[in-house]
């Protein structure tokens, strides 16, 4: 049937049939809220880059967490700025770690299901994500050492799930044999699988004190344009035991969550990183964009391209107004 007799328009005549018809809907069940804690702080604080986002002091748990589980976001993903930073990132895998106190506080004092972000680059003094070796490069084997020591110490402080960011290779198999061999078989793996070489990484890098001193990540994060390799990263890290596979950023790699969630039955998570967040916040300071619609409409298309679990900036927010429309 053709026009004058088919109307597209019949379903869209109101919000209830809208809503009716709606192929795509968010719930705050997926939504994953990144939590930042700074050793070096007793009150909490922003960052201009970032606005909105609060970097937490090691105390008042039971506060930030009501405030997050108020809003109705269950999940966090925690990162740290610690007290010092050396060579080695000590602090990334020491009992005592930044991370490692904020997951016990978390833990004691919420519900919230808390997810470990797995990195050495906010704990080096050279800002990397692994350790160097003598060309100055990141030596992939000898960091996957190291990666193991924070996974379990992560789990030991009650993490629920470790989500290992570094994109060193083997860094799924070497993990997961290190937590079973600790008696943590039961905490699942989030893999950031293809996790690109992004300029939009920038104002966390502000808030998380982790830009490199010297040089970048191209030796470890993918090449912008390459979706065959993506797949290949994931395909790698399925074999080697990862339970829930990230693609990130979001918004600029649609087209690689599709390609994900196409040909892998595992949940699939994305991450909407804080530059995709920072240029919404700074159009909608300025009255460019109706920050609103624009929050959802950019986690809708996120969900859309085949997210299961979307990581956001955003997540009390739209948790918040989620609950609202109801
Ligand atoms: C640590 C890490 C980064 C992000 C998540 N984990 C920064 C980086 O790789 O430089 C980025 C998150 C964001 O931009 O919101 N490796
Ligand atoms: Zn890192």
């Amino acid at each position: 049937m053709m026009f004058p007799q088919m109307r597209m328009r019949r379903l869209r005549t109101s919000q209830k049939m809208r809503d009716l018809v709606a192929e795509t809907r968010l719930d705050p069940a997926e939504l994953v809220l990144p939590l930042f804690f700074d050793a070096n702080i007793t009150e909490p604080k922003t960052t201009d880059s970032m606005p909105g986002v609060v970097t937490y002091p090691l105390s008042g748990y039971d506060i930030i967490a009501k405030e997050i589980e108020d809003a109705g976001v269950s999940s966090v993903l925690v990162f740290g700025v610690p007290a010092k930073k050396d060579a080695k990132g000590c602090d990334a895998y020491a009992d005592d770690g930044v991370v490692q106190k904020a997951i016990r506080g978390l833990k004691a004092a919420s519900d919230l299901l808390v997810i470990a972000d797995l990195c050495m680059c906010e704990y080096t003094d050279h800002g990397h994500c692994g350790i160097l070796g003598v060309d100055g490069a990141v030596d992939n084997d000898k960091t996957l050492e190291y990666y193991k020591k924070i996974a379990v110490s992560q789990a030991a402080a009650g993490a629920d799930m470790i989500a290992p960011s570094g994109m060193m290779d083997g860094q799924i198999a070497a993990i997961r044999q290190a937590l079973d061999e600790a008696g943590f078989d039961e905490v699942p793996i989030m893999a950031y699988s293809a996790k690109f070489y992004s300029a939009y990484y920038g104002p966390f890098r502000d808030v998380a004190c982790s830009a490199p001193g010297k040089g970048n990540r191209a030796g470890y994060q993918m090449p912008c344009g390459n979706r065959k390799e993506a797949m290949r990263e994931i395909d790698l890290d399925v074999a080697e035991g990862c339970d829930i596979i990230m693609v990130k950023p979001a918004g600029p790699y649609l087209d690689i969550i599709r390609d994900a969630a196409n040909t892998y039955d595992l949940p699939i998570a994305a991450y909407q990183v804080s530059g995709e967040y920072a240029m919404m916040k700074a159009a909608a300071k300025n009255g460019w964009i109706d920050e609103e619609r624009i929050m959802m409409e950019s986690l809708l298309g996120i969900k859309r391209a085949g997210a299961d679990i979307i990581i956001t900036y955003y997540a009390k927010e739209a948790a918040r107004l989620l609950r609202d429309r109801r």
